[in-house]
């Protein structure tokens, strides 16, 4: 039997799965890691530590399977997009990344789109000037740390930086690349004339190729540290979210995905480019060759419930470990107990600002309507409510650019949550199908590796053996009226607070 291994660098942890070639999974190991916020809006991570949690997951994965080395035919990579890694000549990293969910960069954004123009900007790189996306940051390096600026001499995303120490070769792929905002989307290939209009050098930035394509064979040196067989090829991979639709099949028109993890997501692949005039959703390079696909995101969506079983639920974390459960299987069977509209409380989940449909890295999140009667379960459902309402203006969008809706597929770990799923199911009133592969992303890129090395013939042909729907979670049409009105409420909201 032959052997692929699939990492996804997360937000929280890095998760290493090894998988065989039918896609079952044989050993997974995750490692976590902090996430630094030195000020409010901001969020770095230290790239060292991704390294470090990828070594152990490796070695943990081998060590703890009978699967020897040398049966691990190719290696995918995926991550958290639009991070900056910055590396200087001696290829030792500058600063702490700055990752995806930082919004320092809005002076930034304005001087890209007064620089290249904002029709332009969606035109070439499929989104309007975000801050999220790893140009603005790296623009923020030579607006604010000329210093750092100067000692650059490669650039990368936080999985290619993973791929740099495994393999020592800079490279990168078509749908992470896409996330730095510095692709032409159309040409799958850097933009001279963005990079020549912003004054940045080319030869910072890392070769880049289609998702399936190897790029590189694991050095001695990451052999010795991981248990790898030297030369294992690694290939492109995928960002988290073009990996995850992979892991859940979202190949071709009319399938799209719904993902709920730190951020959450609905995803729809098109076989070409589409965009929103306004750019509300992101269009980006797909993993799948000569596919694309579009997303709108939130940003704070298992991000909120993170915050808050953090912030206010000592007790429940407590409980949880005395009785070894999941404190978020407490936390969202005590939803359960609330009312469909929370009694009233209305969350907007904007505590990083928001991108779809907003696109204000200023916003702040917010309870409304509290009152007299609310409890804890009140506020636990109306975070997993307002969550979903978002990803309902993500979905809105996508369905005016005439993309067809045939299946809605949900994974991540919200997803896992049989309340959650149940509320997205009643706010979308759509059925929602929950698919067998619980890898995601890993699993996403442990089949790219697989139609790299030649297991697969493709992509499509890899997910049609290997993905199956699992279960259904249908909606409630009862529940129409009352989340209508309510999904009214949320949307009226934004206008009203985005100035408190
Ligand atoms: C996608 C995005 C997030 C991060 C972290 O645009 O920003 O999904 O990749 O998961």
């Amino acid at each position: 039997m032959r052997y692929l291994l699939g990492l996804d660098i997360g937000t929280s942890g890095t998760k290493t799965a090894l998988f065989d070639e039918e896609g079952n999974t044989i050993k997974t190991a995750t490692y976590a890691y902090e996430l630094f916020q030195p000020q409010v809006g901001w969020a770095e991570q230290n790239p060292e530590d991704w390294w470090k949690a990828c070594v152990n997951g490796i070695k943990d994965v081998i060590e703890k399977s009978n699967v020897q080395a040398s049966d691990i035919k190719g290696i995918g990579l995926s991550g958290q997009m639009h991070g900056l890694v910055l590396l200087d000549k001696k290829c030792k990293v500058i600063r702490n990344s700055i990752i995806w969910c930082d919004q320092r960069t809005e002076k930034e954004c304005d001087y890209m789109t007064k620089v290249i123009g904002k029709e332009r900007l969606i035109k070439i790189t499929g989104n309007p000037a975000l801050t999220g996306f790893t140009l603005s940051k790296l623009l923020w390096v030579r607006n604010n740390e000329l210093n750092n600026y100067k000692k650059i001499y490669k650039v990368l995303l936080p999985k290619d930086y993973i791929r740099f120490k495994l393999t020592n070769t800079f490279a990168t792929e078509v749908s992470d690349a896409s996330g730095m905002q510095m692709l032409d989307i159309n040409t799958r290939n850097w933009s001279e004339e963005l990079l020549k209009e912003l004054n940045i050098d080319k030869n910072i930035l890392a070769d880049v190729y289609e998702s399936v394509v190897v790029s590189g064979h694991v050095t001695e040196e990451a052999a010795k540290l991981t248990k790898l067989e030297i030369n294992t090829p690694v290939v492109g991979g995928a960002g988290d979210q073009a990996a995850g639709a992979i892991g859940n099949g979202i190949v071709n028109e009319g399938i799209i995905s719904t993902i709920i993890g730190s951020s959450g997501v609905v995803f729809a692949a098109t076989d070409t480019p589409r965009f929103d005039k306004e750019g509300r959703v992101h269009t980006l390079c797909h993993a799948v060759p000569n596919k694309w696909h579009v997303m709108g995101v939130t940003q704070g969506a298992g991000l909120s419930l993170n915050w808050f079983k953090r912030t206010f639920c000592a007790k429940d974390v407590e409980d949880s470990e005395k009785a070894g459960t999941d404190v978020y299987d407490l936390l969202t069977k005590k939803a359960a107990k609330s009312k469909p509209g929370s009694n009233g409380i209305v969350y907007l989940p904007y505590l990083m600002g928001e991108r779809t449909p907003h696109i204000d890295p200023n916003v702040k999140g917010a309870f409304l309507g509290v009152s007299l009667i609310n409890n804890h379960d009140d506020f636990v459902r109306s975070i997993l409510e307002g969550v979903s309402f978002s990803l309902k203006n993500c979905l809105d969008i996508i369905e005016d650019m005439n993309v067809k809706v045939n299946e809605i597929r949900i994974s991540g770990g919200g997803a896992e949550s049989s309340v959650w799923r149940q509320i997205l199911a009643d706010v979308f009133q759509y059925s929602l199908t929950t698919v067998k592969a619980s890898e995601g992303p890993a699993l996403g890129v442990a089949i790219l590796a697989g139609v790299g090395v030649g297991i697969y013939d493709s992509v499509e042909e890899a997910c049609s053996k290997i993905i199956k729907g699992n279960s259904m979670v249908y909606s409630n049409t009862d529940l129409k009226e009352v989340y209508s009105k309510v999904y009214d409420v949320y949307n009226s909201a934004y206008p009203k607070i985005k100035n408190i």
